[in-house]
Parts: structure tokens; sequence; C-alpha cells
């Protein structure tokens, strides 16, 4: 079988790939796993690291061009798993940008999928800001959407499409709406939940991180590891489970930023806990103080899908993941 990734050579993209291509198979109809004999790794940077392995297919192009997914997708692609997106503060910094690819983009997949009539499995990434408002205090997968970014409004939308397409029998859909991925590895980029990596990652090289929300803002929070086993099994979900709520919120662990300082104190001292520095930022705080800071997993955990146990197991997953050497004292 044929599977596409959307946003390959991305942070949750590539290892995505990696994971899928040591597994070999998926399964995506009744009748059980199926081996994957081509992966495409649609970008428009291109994903670096396949180049030994024959299934790759590395494409490069933009995904709001209707010929760039012509090319990607044909009636032998069996998934498609739809990551390319436009971070959160680049969403709201360039409104056009994002509403080009988070949105329309997402559009032309759907129609392209459509117009060749296979119904392929879709999994579309989504987020903790299609929410906001007045919430409950749980949020669950069927809480009102309420986005308070355009990034927010972008992905709720293309959560309905998603939807829409579905119950048409266009695709077989399912948005996974991920918690804030953390410990993300290299530099900051521009989501607004960017300091929830840094807070551990530059403190742990030896820098010192700056924090721009209050220190008892509470964010819900996933590692890589975790995201990455998540999507696969979102995939392989029989459809029927999933019925008319094609959206499941993942499992998460809900800290505040004190809670994570001290949780890189349990893991990695004190000394390396105290390269922080709050620097507060409005426009971020306004933002990520929109997001729920916890939802009810109860149907994530009863469709099989699970988070970590806690903020600490998530830095030492990041820490035996990613090979750190934590610059001490
Ligand atoms: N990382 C998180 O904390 C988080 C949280 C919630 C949701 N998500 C969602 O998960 C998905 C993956 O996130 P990520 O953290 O890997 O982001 P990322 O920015 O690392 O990856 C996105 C990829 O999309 C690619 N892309 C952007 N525009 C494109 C275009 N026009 N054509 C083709 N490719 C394009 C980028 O080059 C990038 O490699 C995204 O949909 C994101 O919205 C991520």
């Amino acid at each position: 079988m044929k599977v596409l990734i959307t946003g390959g050579a991305g942070f949750l993209g590539a290892r995505l790939a990696r994971a899928l291509l040591s597994r070999g198979e998926l399964t995506v109809a009744e009748g059980g796993a199926q081996p994957i004999d081509e992966l495409a790794l649609l970008d428009v940077a291109a994903a670096t690291g396949f180049e030994g392995d024959a299934r790759v297919k590395v494409m490069t192009g933009d995904i709001a061009q209707p010929a760039v997914l012509d090319a990607a997708i044909d009636r032998d692609t069996a998934a498609i798993f739809h990551l390319a997106a436009i971070v959160s503060g680049q969403a709201e910094a360039e409104f056009e940008l994002g509403m080009r690819i988070n949105l329309d983009a997402s559009r032309l997949l759907l129609e392209r999928c459509r117009a060749l009539g296979h119904r392929p499995r879709v999994v579309f990434t989504s987020s903790v800001a299609v929410y906001g408002g007045v919430m409950p205090e749980l949020v669950r997968d069927d809480t009102a959407l309420n986005p308070q970014s355009s990034y927010g409004t972008q992905k709720a939308v293309a959560e309905l499409l998603l939807s829409d397409y579905t119950r048409r029998g266009f695709v077989d859909g399912r948005v996974l709406r991920l918690p804030t991925i953390s410990v993300r590895p290299g530099r900051p980029n521009a989501a607004t939940t960017s300091f929830a990596s840094g807070i551990v990652r530059e403190p742990l090289n030896g820098e010192t991180a700056v924090i721009p929300v209050p220190r008892d803002l509470r964010i819900w929070l996933l590692s890589p590891r975790r995201a990455i086993d998540c999507l696969i099994a979102g995939c392989e979900l029989d459809s029927n489970v999933l019925g008319t709520q094609r959206a499941v919120n993942l499992p998460g662990v809900s800290a505040s930023v004190d809670e994570m300082l001290a949780a890189l104190r349990e893991v990695a001292g004190d000394a390396v806990a105290a390269r922080i520095e709050f620097r507060a930022d409005e426009r971020i705080a306004r933002i990520v103080g929109s997001f729920p800071a916890q939802w009810d997993t109860t149907r994530a955990r009863s469709l099989g899908l699970e988070g970590d146990a806690s903020f600490a197991e998530i830095i030492r997953r990041y820490i035996e993941d990613e090979g750190i050497r934590p610059v001490a004292g």
C-alpha cells in the first residue's frame, strides 16, 4: 500500500515516517495489516535521512498547489497523514498564509480524494487551539469549538470539512487533536507554545529559557513519542467506533509552568531548573491562556490511545530519545 505524509519533513512528520518504516505495515481496512510499499513524504523542504530506504519517496512542493496534490495522491494511496501546516504564531502573524495552507490546502487535499473516489483514510492533526472562550473544567471531544486565534479557526474549519467529507463517503477521516507537543528538539519555533519545549530544552543545553506566560498558566502536554503512537493507532481505528464524532482529543499531562519547572528540577537538578527568565508577552499569554488546560480523555483511552504519566516522564523521554547530555552546574 501507499501512504502519504504531508509535512513529512517536519518535526512530527519525520518522526512518524521513521515509526511507520520500522513498523513496515499498517491496518487501514478489514482484513488486517498490509505492508507499506511506498511512503511519500511531501513538504516544501526535502525530507532528509531516508536515503537508504527504497520505500521512501521524497516529494517537494506546496500543498496549496492542486498539481502537487495530484502528483502525491493516487488511487493506491490508502492512508494520508495530513500534517503540513503553518504553526500558530506564524498563522496569527501572516493571516493569508495561514488560511492558504491550513484551510485552503486541506480542502484541496480532500477534493483530490473525492475526485479519485477511493475513500482513503485521512488523519488530520488538529489542536487545543480549536477551543476557547468560556469552557467547562474538563473539555470533551464534543465541547463546542470556539477558537480564539486564526490558527485555531483554520484547524476547526478543516476539522468540520473532514467530518463532512467522511459523512459523504469521500474519505474515511479522523481528527486527532494534539496537546502541545513537548519536548521539541532544535531551536525555538513560531508556535505560541514554543516555550513549553524551551523550558526544558534550553536549560538542559546550559542556556536560559525565556518564558512569556505567567507561572500559574496550565497547559496540556504530550511527548513526541506518545503523539506518534497515537497518530498510528488513530489511523488504524475502525471507522465504526468513531461514528459521527470523528475528532478525538488525545490524552496528555496538565501542568502549570511552575509544575514543569519542578519536574525539570526533579530530573536534572536545581542548577538546570534555575536557567529560566520570565519576560511577559501579552499576545502569547492571551492566545495560550485561551487554550484548555486539560481535557476529558475517557473516550481516547477507551479507543486505546495513551499519553504520558507525568511531565517528568516527558523530560526523561526527551533525554533518552534525543540522546541529550544535560549541562549541569
Ligand atoms: N507540535 C505541536 O505542539 C502541535 C500541537 C498541535 C497540533 N500540531 C499539528 O501537528 C502537525 C505537525 O506539527 P509539527 O510540530 O511537526 O510542525 P512542523 O512545522 O515541524 O511541520 C509542519 C511541516 O509542514 C510543512 N509545510 C508548511 N507549509 C507547507 C506547504 N505549503 N506545502 C507543504 N508542506 C508545508 C513545513 O515545511 C513543515 O515541515 C501540524 O498540523 C500542527 O498544526 C502540532
